[in-house]
């Protein structure tokens, strides 16, 4: 980061809120089960069979052994990734998509049934509502973007991530965005909030706030706004959004106008 971003941030106030690796409490096991992939990077395991546990010591392991993939070793982690009961539903796994020199990171929920077959996260109706989100502050898929989730499995029945599933693929995300340096992240609804933030506080009291999160050693500006999928279903509060979506363009432009490419 500059000294002149540095000084834009904290000017702005931002709270920052640091990435770490969060122990992976087992979803597949017993209560006190960490769980989590230890295998090679170089020799991802075969992409069959249920979840694993391993030993808690080796979610660090783990972890470490995520922070230190590029992007290709990391999808094809993803792909065999078997650290919580999500694998065992998934058609495929969902790691993500857009530009990988993207200055906007969008963080969504999960997969549902529509990204869980074509292997894309928002395909479906919520994701076209993110496009016209997108194309609201003159953004599209794939340029200058990168949309990811909280976790890149399908979610039985699309219901929202546990708290274990989300910290078992924690390491993913934040490799997501320690290779992607995004220059601001915009967090679609709570599960994203948690993941990002490691906050399970409502929107309501994170929306408009100045936040950013931790990422190495730096700090990256956050916007806090809902999900596509709930402003199908609240309509009214697609007002609320429009008004992060300001938000946000307006933060980048000053980001941008700090950092010129
Ligand atoms: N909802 C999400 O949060 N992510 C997707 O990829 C699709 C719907």
């Amino acid at each position: 980061m500059s000294l002149s971003r540095e000084r834009i941030l904290q000017e702005m106030g931002l709270s920052v809120w640091t990435l770490r690796a969060r122990p992976a409490t087992s979803a597949a096991g017993s209560a006190d089960a960490t769980a989590g992939n230890a295998t090679d990077a170089a020799a991802p395991p075969a992409d069959a069979g249920g979840p694993r546990d391993i030993a808690p010591a080796d979610a660090g392991e783990r972890a470490a052994r995520i922070a230190a993939l590029d992007w290709s070793a990391l999808r094809a982690d993803i792909a065999a990734c078997r650290a919580c009961e999500l694998c065992g539903e998934r058609r495929q796994t969902v790691p993500g998509v857009g530009d990988e020199q993207a200055d906007w990171l969008f963080v969504g929920e999960g997969p549902g049934a529509e990204e869980d077959a074509r292997g894309e996260p928002f395909v479906g109706q919520a994701g076209r509502l993110l496009d016209a989100m997108l194309a609201a502050i003159d953004l599209r898929r794939g340029e200058d973007v990168y949309i990811a989730n909280a976790v890149k499995c399908r979610p039985p029945g699309n219901r929202t991530p546990e708290a274990a599933e989300i910290a078992a693929c924690g390491p993913y995300l934040q490799r997501q965005i320690a290779l992607l340096q995004p220059k601001l992240i915009v967090l679609l609804g709570r599960a994203a909030v948690h993941a990002v933030l490691g906050s399970e506080g409502s929107l309501s009291s994170l929306r408009g706030k100045p936040l950013a999160c931790r990422s190495g050693e730096r700090d990256i500006p956050v916007v806090v706004t809902y999900h596509p999928a709930y402003l199908l279903r609240n309509l009214p509060d697609k007002a609320k959004a429009w008004e992060d979506l300001c938000r946000a363009r307006a933060l980048m432009r000053t980001l941008k106008a700090a950092t010129p490419a």
